[in-house]
């Protein structure tokens, strides 16, 4: 079982390039079922998560080619299986995504239930009930969804919550129902907005992605085509959040800032220099950090992915630090590993109250999900002496060859 090493003290300096978004990326490969032209993939991060949708398409009978390390041919003929296997969807939660477009196209779908996680229960209420409402039979069986229709057709559907997979679900199945979709509440984040774009890309009629309101003309078929996925923002703010800790002067490339803008605002706040660019940011750290609070939301409010990234640099920042985690139920839990660590952290409910230290020391710690990891790496990075991380294969299925970019920029980090 591999680990990560990590010897801290060492401040990030130089440039790194950012991957391809996993979360848009994961949408986009789902919504490629709906094509029935062959559709060309780029900037598609090579991460696990990825490798295992394609897998469980290609199961299905889709034609998959990976024509260089970021790019993928994706051709999905006029029948396919439409059922996926339990063994398959348990390692990846964004299987659910494929509900929307079997359904669309081929009028069934069965996908075992996504498992929760450790962030929280994951429920799909959502997703099922805006597709009911578009006259799918939807029934839940031996831990399978079971759903069935003839051509789904439009509706108007408010959301309870802007869930982000459900939205997705929503807009891609209205894209070829009968009629207009309205959809309110709905989610807001870059990656419903690259979805979207996608979609028009393959001739699908899609309004308003980004704003509260999206409305969708369904339409008798997609064609296929090429299209590049954009970048990684969570990615980005995790390096960002690295560079800031370690008291770091890091050029992030191939990054849209708009998208980080409400990590900017917080960095900003703490006191680390943020120069952005039209497709660059510059974070610079060079004086104490101020202590600050933080309140995760939907987008654009601050991004429940950067939370943990985040507490692992307060750790260290003189004063009192709150974090309120809005979006899911559990998602304070590596402030257990933090500690282990010597930080000085209370959390109650979804509020976690963070004190201030000189150092944390290097521990043995575990990932406990792909966030987590992600900020077990920069608490390794500031920490005195060694940080020992397992469970790394949570950080492998969002983070392409983290540890080589870290290197690259200064870092003494290795896998063995
Ligand atoms: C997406 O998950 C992302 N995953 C998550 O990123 C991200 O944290 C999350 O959106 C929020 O931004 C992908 O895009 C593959 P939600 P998703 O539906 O769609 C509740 C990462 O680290 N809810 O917006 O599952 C749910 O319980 C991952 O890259 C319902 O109640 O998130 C949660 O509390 C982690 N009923 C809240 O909404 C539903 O039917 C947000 O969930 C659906 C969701």
């Amino acid at each position: 079982m591999h680990k990560l090493y990590i010897t801290g003290g060492r401040p990030l300096r130089g440039t790194v390039k950012i991957s391809g978004a996993k979360n848009a990326a994961l949408a986009i490969i789902s919504a490629s079922l709906l094509a029935s032209e062959p559709v060309c993939l780029e900037n598609i991060p090579f991460i696990n998560d990825v490798s295992v949708l394609l897998d469980i398409t290609a199961n299905l009978g889709v034609t998959v080619e990976r024509m260089g390390p970021n790019m993928v041919k994706i051709s999905t003929p006029d029948s396919i299986s439409t059922v996926t296997p339990y063994k398959e969807v348990k390692k990846l939660r964004a299987s659910n995504l494929l509900l929307g477009p079997l359904l669309a196209r081929f009028c069934n779908a069965e996908i075992a239930l996504p498992g929760g996680c450790n962030i929280g229960t994951r429920p799909m209420d959502l997703h099922i009930k805006g597709l009911e409402a578009m006259g799918a039979q939807i029934t839940l069986e031996h831990g399978f969804i079971k759903g069935s229709c003839s051509r789904l057709t439009g509706a108007k559907i408010y959301l309870d919550f802007p869930s982000v997979g459900a939205t997705e679900n929503i807009m891609m199945a209205a894209t070829l129902a009968n009629g207009q979709t309205v959809l309110e509440n709905v989610a807001k984040e870059p990656e419903i907005v690259d979805l979207a774009n996608f979609l028009n890309s393959l001739g699908a009629k899609v309004r308003g992605a980004g704003t509260d309101v999206i409305k969708i003309e369904g339409v008798q078929q997609l064609g296929g085509g090429r299209y590049p996925v954009i970048p990684d923002r969570i990615e980005a703010g995790t390096f960002m959040v690295a560079a800031a800790a370690t008291g770091g002067d890091l050029l992030i490339e191939q990054v849209i800032p708009t998208h980080v803008e409400p990590l900017i605002a917080k960095l900003r706040e703490a006191n680390v220099k943020v120069f952005e660019q039209d497709d660059n940011i510059r974070v610079l750290s060079d004086e104490p950090l101020k202590a600050i609070d933080i309140k995760t939301l939907p987008y654009p409010g601050f991004p429940t992915d950067m939370q943990s990234q985040m507490m692992a640099m307060l750790t260290m920042v003189k004063g009192t630090s709150v974090i309120v985690e809005n979006v899911f139920e559990n998602r304070l839990q590596v402030a257990d590993e933090f500690k282990r660590m010597g930080a000085k952290i209370k959390v109650e409910g979804r509020t976690a109250v963070i004190q201030g230290i000189k150092r944390l020391q290097g521990a043995q710690v575990k990932a406990s999900d792909l966030r987590a990891g992600a900020a077990l790496i920069v608490a390794g990075l500031i920490a005195e002496g060694d940080t020992e991380i397992c469970n790394i294969r949570y950080i492998d299925r969002g983070y392409e060859g983290i540890e080589d970019k870290l290197v690259s920029v200064g870092a003494a980090i290795k896998r063995a």
